[in-house]
């Protein structure tokens, strides 16, 4: 029988981390989750090993850590994810999502690591010359969160080329949904997604601002394309399988290939949950490019992923359900 194999999953206490840990235990597979905590909740941690460490600052501990424990692989989430936040406080971006990841990839690669899976994102492409995105699409980021991610994906490209590090880079888009049964879900410090505000709005009855409707869109709302934390955790998995037999430097967009306006989430979200929802219409925020739609044709090719609760019904269904079970979020 094959040994079982033991990832590390950096960041896993945080939303797609956590998802990604409990598939793999599913799967079983053996996880340690290696957090920080500064942002995640050890109350996802579904009797993992969960070990505090910050990548920034204890890169000895990481070190020995590594060598300790003889990983298979390493599944890379802990960033800060924030595009304003990065645009007012640069550095604080840069030495987290860049040094942190350098570390990471630093003790991986010393202790001999056979896969190496990145959380990166759609923001590397910056605003999209051609709609849907594919990986060859230039990469040309407009704010500092998507140019840490970035430059994390060149480091990757640099140690496959000198050390033969394997590695995929996942670039998700609007990651989205909670747990069929609720039980776990999104819960950010500072919440400033889609889905997650509408449906606060639609359950407390609290007006949310919907930014900018002249973008040149059908109904002057920008599009994005939302894929179910589910499906998230899905590609990561299927990620480290191909790396194991394949190995490279990759990069996968993920995402459904259909994009849906703010007002038509809005729309979906009072749906679901049976309240309209109170709104205005504000500034549009700076940044925000019209549409993002992925072309994800190559990773159900190559990985032979296809996302399965990727349906926005689906999403805003487990969301609102995650939302009603835990009003408060994890606390
Ligand atoms: N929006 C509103 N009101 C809000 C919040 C968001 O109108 O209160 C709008 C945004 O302007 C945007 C859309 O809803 O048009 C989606 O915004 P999100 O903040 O939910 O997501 P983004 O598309 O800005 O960003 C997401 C990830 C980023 C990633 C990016 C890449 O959160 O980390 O996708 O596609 F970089």
């Amino acid at each position: 029988m094959d040994k079982i194999k033991k990832i590390a999953v950096v960041g896993g206490a945080g939303y797609i981390g956590s998802f990604t840990g409990h598939a793999l235990k599913d799967r079983e597979y053996e996880i340690v989750i290696i957090d920080n905590l500064s942002s995640g909740h050890k109350e996802t941690s579904n009797n993992s090993r969960l070990i505090e460490v910050d990548v920034v600052t204890q890169k000895d501990v990481l070190d020995e850590l590594f060598q300790k424990e003889e990983f298979d692989a390493v599944i890379h989430f802990a960033a800060l994810i924030q595009v304003k936040e990065s645009m007012e406080n640069p550095s604080l971006y840069f030495e987290n999502n860049v040094l942190g990841s350098l570390n990471l990839i630093e003790a991986s690669a010393k202790n001999k690591i056979k896969a190496f899976v990145f959380s990166s994102t759609a923001a590397v492409y910056g605003n999209p010359q051609v709609v849907p995105i594919t990986e060859s699409h230039s990469i040309s980021p407009t704010n500092v969160y998507g140019e840490t991610k970035a430059m994390v994906e060149k480091i990757l490209r640099w140690y496959w080329n000198i050390f033969r590090f394997s590695s995929v880079s996942i670039r998700y888009f609007n990651a989205a949904g909670a747990a069929l049964d609720g039980s776990i879900g999104e819960d950010h410090p500072k919440e400033t997604h889609l889905t997650p505000i509408l449906i606060k709005s639609a359950l407390q009855g609290s007006e949310m601002t919907i930014f900018g409707d002249d973008y040149d869109t059908p109904d002057g709302t920008c599009i994005r394309d939302y894929i179910h934390v589910l499906d998230l955790a899905d590609i990561h998995i299927k990620a480290l399988g191909y790396l194991w037999g394949t190995p490279g430097c990759f990069a996968f967009n993920a995402g459904t290939g259909k994009g849906y306006s703010n007002l038509e989430v809005l729309k979906m979200v009072e749906k679901v949950s049976g309240q309209n929802i109170k709104y205005k219409i504000g500034e549009k925020r700076d940044g925000d490019p019209a549409q993002l739609v992925a072309d994800s044709s190559n990773a159900q090719k190559v990985l032979g992923w296809k996302p399965s609760h990727s349906n926005l019904e689906t999403i805003v269904k487990t969301a609102c359900l995650w939302h009603k079970k835990h009003p408060r979020g994890f606390y």
